[in-house]
């Protein structure tokens, strides 16, 4: 597997753990009325930054490769770029609300657990969505040389002075 590829899935594996502890902590909550909202927070800071900043601009790159490669198998993936749009968006808003709630030292209310199990269902639906069919496609079409052009346009991407998402 390209070291990409196994980069990105470590990615996931660690996203997965993290969510645990905030979706944990909102648990803690319900049941005792306290949580460590020192770690929900900066678990959401992490979230939110590494994110946005390198995970998702890598998958961007591979869904555009694959478009010259391969742009029949490229088309289920058209709307990637969107989404991460959209994930990040719905993370940005619950961190937002969170970080409210806890800087005003207001313990938060059943619904907010509801809103964490919706806006991480859909980060990890799309985690699957990637490892089933996105990350397999790009398998089975790139060769040692697209890997090597999808490293440096990641590279060029992320050294690009002003880059940040
Ligand atoms: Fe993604
Ligand atoms: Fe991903």
């Amino acid at each position: 597997m390209a070291d990409i590829l196994s980069t990105l899935l470590e990615d996931h594996a660690d996203m997965a753990r993290r969510i645990e502890i905030i979706e944990q902590q909102f648990r803690e909550c319900r049941r005792s009325g306290q949580a460590d909202f020192g770690a929900v927070k900066s678990v959401l800071n992490y979230l939110l930054n590494y994110y946005n900043v390198v995970h998702h601009p890598k998958e961007d790159v591979i869904v555009r490769h694959l478009r010259r490669v391969d742009p029949c198998a490229a088309d289920r993936f058209a709307d990637l770029d969107e989404e991460h749009e959209r994930l990040s968006a719905r993370t940005r808003e619950f961190a937002g609300g969170v970080f409210f709630l806890i800087d005003e030292a207001t313990v938060p209310p059943p619904w907010v657990a509801q809103w964490a199990m919706s806006v991480f269902g859909a980060q990890r639906h799309h985690a699957r969505r990637e490892e089933e069919l996105l990350f397999p496609a790009a398998q089975d079409a790139f060769g040692a040389r697209d890997w090597e052009l999808i490293d440096r346009e990641i590279e060029a991407t992320m050294t690009r002075p002003g880059y940040k998402r």
